[in-house]
């Protein structure tokens, strides 16, 4: 961005800055910066075109579901359009009983419930970080980086160790002097790759050398859960990664939302009682912020009660409308970093380049994804990522693979077995 004339001008953005393959993208590509025009289940309208859905995160189909929907209206009539007030001033009482309710969930120590992830990453990594050391894994989210550089801003130091790495993790970890803090940042569930860390290995190191994990898991929380079995290949209850791996929330404090599976906009923060009550006066979106809308807090709490009742049927389906989809991009030979099973499936190009094309071609053939180009992704990552929900229809779905089959035939994509090509175009 630059100022021209007094004008400011994205011109520079475009011709010479890292982000200038997404902003060109941005500008040409009909599946970049879309406006929907209508939604009907997981149909959507761009313009004059319907197209299947599988770039949203509604997984569990909640924000279609008629239960969740119909709970609105009667918490509108009872606590108006938005409890305005920050939650430091007054909380409304639904706060309070999603508190309780998802505490159970996760079997956690206590929760607190803020608008977004983004507003607890910005604030309770500070938080926690204090003047010490933070350790991110390289390919957490963004908004863990923000939360980290917010910190750093304020006194704490930044390491980065490369994806999945407990080694490297434990060698920087062994060279922080004793009595200095250690936080790690990383993300539950990957939002990219779809797959899951080696929690229980993190944790064991986080506690062997005194430091807090730090999870975001705003894709696992109502899609995986605990005790997994052949019925129930992403666990039972939605509950999250921490029970998902079986452990504990000893030196563990979970983030998740409800922006994803749950199709609401409330996220949380899993901790123990004393931290939350820190939380509450050190958190500036607590103390500042404008809370949830009352049809968040409603459509939090009908979802919760749908998750009990019909979460793990749900979860069953999405995973066999996932496994179809799976067994048909292995059918092709295409790689995809995906082995956990889960509805996240990215899918890379042989040649960055070709990613607006591809683009094109997918929203031809009736098929929206979300498009994956530089430097969103590394460049030898570039290439496009789907999302599956249980709202997707059976129809749907093979109309995906159909259109996989003939993308595979068009262009060249990064096969399975091989390593990625380098191409830098
Ligand atoms: C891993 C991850 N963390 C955080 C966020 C941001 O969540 P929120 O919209 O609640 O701030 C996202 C959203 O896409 C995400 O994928």
């Amino acid at each position: 961005m630059r100022i021209v004339n007094g004008v400011l001008t994205g011109e520079s953005v475009r011709a010479d800055s890292r982000w200038g393959d997404l902003d060109r993208l941005r500008v040409r590509s009909r599946m970049v910066d879309a406006v929907i025009d209508e939604v009907r289940g997981r149909r959507i309208r761009i313009g004059d075109r319907w197209l299947a859905d599988f770039a949203s995160c509604n997984y569990l189909g909640f924000d279609l579901d008629e239960e969740i929907i119909d709970a609105v209206h009667s918490e509108l009539l009872r606590w108006g359009t938005h409890p305005s007030w920050s939650r430091l001033l007054g909380s409304p009482r639904p706060c309070l009983d999603i508190e309780e309710r998802l505490t159970e969930l996760l079997a956690a120590p206590d929760t607190l419930v803020l608008p977004t992830i983004t507003h607890i990453h910005m604030s309770v990594i500070p938080a926690l970080a204090g003047r010490g050391h933070m350790l991110i894994d390289a390919q957490a989210h963004r908004t863990v980086y923000d939360g980290c550089a917010v910190a750093r801003g304020q006194g704490a130091t930044l390491h980065r160790f490369r994806a999945g790495d407990l080694e490297q993790l434990e060698q920087m970890l062994r060279m922080i002097p004793l009595g200095e803090s250690r936080l790690v940042c990383m993300d539950g569930v990957n939002s990219m790759t779809g797959n899951t860390p080696d929690l229980a290995g993190f944790a064991r190191v986080c506690r062997e050398y005194g430091a807090l994990l730090y999870i975001d898991d705003a894709h696992g929380f109502g899609l995986v859960g605990e005790h997994q079995d052949a019925a129930h290949p992403y666990g039972r209850r939605g509950n999250s990664i921490v029970r998902y791996a079986d452990e504990t929330y000893d030196n563990v404090v979970l983030v998740g939302g409800f922006s994803k599976a749950y199709s609401s906009l409330l996220a949380f923060v899993a901790v123990p009682t004393s931290l939350k009550n820190h939380l509450k006066v050190v958190a500036a979106p607590y103390l500042y912020s404008g809370p949830a809308p009352t049809a968040s807090l409603a459509t939090v709490l009908a979802g919760l009660r749908v998750n009990e009742t019909r979460g793990d049927t749900l979860r069953a389906d999405l995973a066999g409308k996932t496994r179809r989809v799976l067994e048909h991009v292995r059918a092709l030979g295409l790689h995809t970093p995906n082995i956990s099973g889960l509805p996240i499936i990215e899918l890379p190009l042989a040649h960055a380049g070709d990613v607006g094309a591809v683009g094109e071609f997918l929203f031809d053939h009736g098929i929206y994804a979300t498009l994956a180009p530089y430097p969103m992704v590394p460049r030898d990552q570039v290439g496009f990522r789907i999302q599956i929900t249980a709202a997707n229809r059976g129809d749907e779905i093979d109309q995906l693979n159909d259109t996989l089959t003939k993308l595979a035939g068009r262009f060249e994509l990064q096969q399975r077995g091989m390593a990625p090509p380098d191409d830098r175009a």
